[in-house]
């Protein structure tokens, strides 16, 4: 079973060969009953998250889905905690120590930035760099974490993630990496030279805007401080999430594959709407980063920004509010399409913008993209 895609139909259903089902029983617990005292005791010595022990670190249910995301990712070992927020801020927070520089992309996810900035602020040095080059300058032997995302929110920008990681294995620095957009279908990162790559699996894995999980894959040796932290704050995902994310990894490829081409089409056709300055999509041919897109992906999903003509807000908000098939939430991944106001803390790539109202994030979902491009024409003309 070498496949990407017969992976995903058959791991993480060993627990099912007992109850003679497809799927894995949702194992609830808080208490675990051991045979004897030495059970007891071994179960204490074994890998927290892997073996049963007590509810916190995970049932069956939870070791299924860890495990199958694990050889998913291609590496040891995955730690599954309550949103891909929990798997970063716990990443973060192992790494940080009185001496220690931890080094964080600028243009992150946002929520990661803020509990960079005032948390992890308060336990170590913090300093944010936009390229690798900027990351060379600074990256030093007290330097404990590197730690960055491809794309980057909202603004879609990439960095080149093999540069990175070798900036970084010169001063034996681990890379941590919100790996969220591509997927383990379509980046492959441990084989990129990350050491510890993170997945908000409230997205693509859980595929239909009803979970929140954070899933963060390595070897033992690279996850063990982040383990040691999740155990020590008591920081884990409820079976029943990690039951639905199994569910989800059966038809992620399939789905990918639909959210991509959906989008692409959508972004190409939105490269020549008037109204549309421009579209941040590294898919797109068109776009700066496109190349390492090419070398560091092997596809795309849903997502994108668009940056609409210069515009007042009153014609911004009929835009966004006449959509009526993009649903105006947060969160993407889903399979329905999702549209966001966009404002990245930095602008990396983007001209000066004179008013907040014209990035917009859509998520392109698994609705006709005809539809879709039919809906974004009629709310483009309130423009
Ligand atoms: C790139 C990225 N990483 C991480 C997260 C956080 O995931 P969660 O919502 O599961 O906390 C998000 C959420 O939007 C995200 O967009």
């Amino acid at each position: 079973m070498t496949r990407f895609d017969t992976k995903l139909a058959h791991l993480g259903r060993a627990s099912a060969d007992d109850v003679r089902t497809v799927n894995p029983p949702v194992t609830r617990a808080s208490t675990i009953l051991f045979d004897s005292l030495e059970h007891l005791r071994q179960a204490r010595n074994e890998v927290p998250f892997e073996t049963p022990r007590y509810g916190i670190y995970g049932t069956s249910t939870t070791f299924e889905l860890q495990t199958a995301m694990a050889e998913l990712c291609a590496t040891e070992s995955c730690i599954a905690t309550a949103s891909g927020l929990a798997a970063i801020a716990a990443t973060l927070s192992a790494h940080a120590h009185p001496d220690a520089r931890i080094l964080i992309q600028g243009d992150i996810y946002e929520p990661a930035r803020i509990f960079a900035e005032q948390e992890l602020r308060e336990r170590c040095e913090v300093v944010f760099f936009e390229t690798a080059e900027e990351l060379a300058a600074l990256v030093d032997d007290h330097t404990s974490l590197v730690f960055i995302e491809v794309p980057t929110s909202l603004t879609m920008r990439l960095i080149d993630v093999r540069a990175v990681a070798d900036i970084a294995a010169r001063h034996a620095v681990p890379v941590a990496c919100d790996s969220t957009w591509g997927t383990p279908r379509y980046f492959d990162a441990h084989a990129l030279g990350i050491d510890i790559s993170i997945h908000a699996a409230t997205k693509y894995i859980g595929g239909h805007s009803d979970l929140m999980l954070g899933l963060t894959t390595g070897t033992y040796d690279a996850l063990a401080s982040t383990r040691e932290w999740c155990v020590r704050y008591g920081s884990t995902a409820a079976p029943d999430v990690c039951w639905l994310g199994l569910r989800g990894l059966r038809t992620l490829s399939v789905r990918l594959e639909r959210h991509g081409e959906s989008a692409l089409q959508v972004a190409t056709w939105l490269e020549q709407q008037p109204a549309v300055e421009r579209v941040l999509y590294p898919a797109l041919p068109s776009d700066p980063d496109h190349e390492l897109w090419r070398n560091q992906f092997s596809g795309a999903p849903g997502l994108l920004t668009i940056e609409l003509r210069r515009c007042d807000e009153a014609a911004y908000a009929r835009f966004v509010e006449s959509l009526s098939l993009f649903g105006l939430g947060a969160s993407w991944g889903g399979f329905e399409s999702l549209v966001l106001p966009a404002v990245p803390h930095v602008r990396r790539g983007l001209d000066p913008q004179p008013d907040d109202g014209r990035l917009v994030r859509l998520h392109i979902g698994l609705e006709d993209p005809d539809d879709l491009m039919a809906d974004l024409a009629g709310a483009l003309e309130q423009l």
